[in-house]
């Protein structure tokens, strides 16, 4: 997803504007720009990193107080400095930065270039400052405003023109948040890029435009009529989105956990569960989970929870099969979207589907004020914190752990049974996760022994085959390396053909429901020289026999096993990745939030 960032102040604005793109950096792209005005419009762009490209173009260095900024992650036009933003109209006037889709480009390309335009980059997104060109008759915001109503997509976009002091922003589907302050004015495609300047936060809503000057800011819809917009006060604080002492913001993130986890929790746990719902989810006859990638892996596991604990059918969705199967909708349906950044768009297109069919909606979402979490009926937010490494990792314990908190409301609820026990055990999660934590060092070694291997299985069976699904995205998502994760009793029925010693075997294997059946797989492998990790219940020295290495895990209640059960997952997917040398944070073809379809 490509970064945005404007600002508009006092201030030299080129040094906010590097800052702040540095600062999207772990989201992914392959090129960099920077607009100036001082006079005129001066652009700075190139392909690269932007470390490399500051370093030659001295990005920082130029002059003005107002400016745009762009990180682009390609989709129409290769990776290129003609097409890496901003983009200019034909006369130097107008420079804008966009991310999104314009789905109907071409034809207004063609339109723009019989009224003789020329185009200079191969992007769907010129085509915005040329529209703003030919309708440009003296106010920015105007222009703007006539040119997204000849669009079709997604936009988030900030526009200057070099005779107006303003700068002029728009959302429709791709997140932009405005930051104020008294001496100036900030925009971005996220709060990190700005969060050091100021936690104030209006947050821009789909067909709304946003004109900034040095310290005012007026927001307007689509149809021209103003929008009283509400500051929110955000909860982070910059040292939550720096690395501090950690080699990657994944590695951070995975010892944050037990912090996090018990950030889910706070407040919430006691005699009964208290999640700020304001409607009567307990007469839900169905709830539907709905979420992509590590979030959809969450929600496989809240089903198990749900059925468990709650005794609610539950069904899982990905967001992008959901949306697009026609699905049928009882009036008593609960449809519960996950996501960790609130903007990826699938699973925000699934959410409004429900909506549009008559389903309740709830969102278990980690980012505040994001446009998922604003469009849900109501919601529960994680509070687990910003998480900047692309590979989702606290948030997904979190999800976990909010899923079990509402399986355990809904049954108070339904039946006015409060579970103390699962309760209690909840609580001891977080000391759990940090006894994990201390046993680092000996997954790195498993990890010493391993990470030369082109492929690997995942295997786990009940509430911990989604675990093995999410150990296999982890590696495979930022060491590259081919994983695939399966029910340990599906091996038999195809995967055991590719069991040889070339092919490390992940076992998830606590003692509890199904140990004695996943000893068997593991000697189905053993009897073809297939190498075992085994993650087991501590105390349990038996499985030594079958496991190659053993990665030993406290007990704790069956349902509540895959919280504890990923950390060591997680860390051996990061130490695979780091001894490969890959950029852990910023894996090659992802970004941490999927706003594009
Ligand atoms: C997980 O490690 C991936 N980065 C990805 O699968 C992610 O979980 C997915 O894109 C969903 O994101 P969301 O939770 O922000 O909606």
């Amino acid at each position: 997803m490509c970064g945005i960032v404007g600002y508009i102040g006092s201030h030299q604005a080129a040094p906010i504007l590097v800052n702040g793109i540095k600062r999207l950096e772990y989201r992914g792209y392959d090129s960099v720009g920077v607009a100036v005005v001082n006079g005129e419009i001066e652009i700075k762009k190139e392909v690269g990193m932007i470390d490399k490209v500051n370093a030659v173009h001295c990005l920082d260095k130029m002059e003005g107080t107002r400016g745009i900024a762009h990180t682009r992650w390609a989709t129409h036009g290769e990776p290129s400095k003609r097409n890496a933003h901003p983009h200019m109209d034909c006369t130097g006037d107008v420079a804008i930065v966009h991310n999104g889709i314009i789905e109907n480009y071409v034809s207004i390309r063609k339109m723009l270039q019989e009224e003789g335009h020329a185009m200079a980059s191969d992007t769907d997104s010129e085509v915005i400052a040329h529209l703003i060109e030919k309708f440009y008759e003296g106010n920015l915001e105007t222009a703007v405003r006539k040119a997204l109503l000849q669009i079709q997509g997604t936009y988030g976009l900030a526009a200057v023109h070099k005779r107006e002091n303003k700068i002029v922003v728009a959302r429709n589907g791709s997140p932009i948040v405005i930051g104020v302050k008294e001496n100036g004015t900030f925009a971005a495609s996220d709060a990190s890029a700005i969060l050091e300047h100021t936690k104030k936060m209006i947050y821009l809503d789909d067909r709304e435009i946003g004109v900034i000057g040095p310290g005012a800011v007026v927001v307007k819809n689509l149809e021209d009529k103003k929008i009283d917009k509400g500051t929110q006060e955000i909860e982070w604080d910059l040292a939550q989105i720096e690395k501090g002492e950690f080699k990657h913001f994944m590695l951070k993130e995975i010892f944050e956990q037990p912090e996090s986890l018990k950030n889910t929790m706070r407040g919430r746990l006691g005699n009964e569960i208290k999640l700020s719902i304001n409607s009567r989810i307990e007469d839900s006859e169905r709830l539907i989970l709905v979420a992509g990638g590590t979030s959809w892996h969450a929600a496989l596991i809240g089903r198990y929870l749900l059925e468990e604990i709650a005794k609610i059918p539950t069904e899982v969705d990905y967001s992008s099969e959901f949306r697009y199967r026609n699905p049928l909708i009882r009036e008593k349906d609960l449809v519960v979207v996950i996501s960790q950044s609130g903007e990826t768009a699938d699973t925000l297109a699934a959410l409004r589907e429900a909506k549009k069919r008559g389903a309740k909606t709830l969102g278990i979402i980690n980012v505040v004020g994001s446009t998922i979490a604003r469009e849900a009926e109501m919601g529960v937010y994680l509070h687990a914190g910003p998480e900047i490494g692309v590979a989702s990792t606290k948030a997904f314990t979190s999800q976990v752990t909010a899923l079990c908190m509402l399986a355990v409301y809904l049954k108070e609820r339904k039946r006015g049974e409060t579970d103390i026990k699962l309760m209690r055990e909840l609580s001891t999660l977080p000391e759990k996760i940090d006894s994990v934590l201390k046993n680092k060092d000996k997954i790195k070694d498993i990890a010493g022994s391993v990470f030369k291997h082109n492929n690997f299985l995942y295997l786990g069976r009940g509430i911990n085959f989604p675990v093995a699904l999410e150990g296999a995205l982890k590696l495979k998502e930022i060491s590259y390396i081919h994983a695939e994760g399966y029910p340990a009793a599906e091996m038999k029925h195809g995967p055991i053909a590719l069991i040889d010693e070339n092919m490390p075997v992940v076992f998830v294997a606590n003692k509890g429901k199904g140990y004695e059946k996943t000893l068997s797989n593991m000697e189905e492998v053993k009897a073809r020289h297939g190498k075992i990790i085994a993650i087991a219940t501590e105390g349990d020295e038996d499985i030594k026999r079958l496991a190659d290495w053993v990665i030993h895990v406290p007990e704790t209640l069956d349902i509540l096993t895959p919280v504890i059960n990923t950390i060591p997952l997680q860390l051996l997917a990061y130490y695979i990745a780091d001894m490969k040398g890959l950029d852990v944070d910023k894996p090659r073809n992802l970004a941490k939030s999927v706003t594009v379809e």
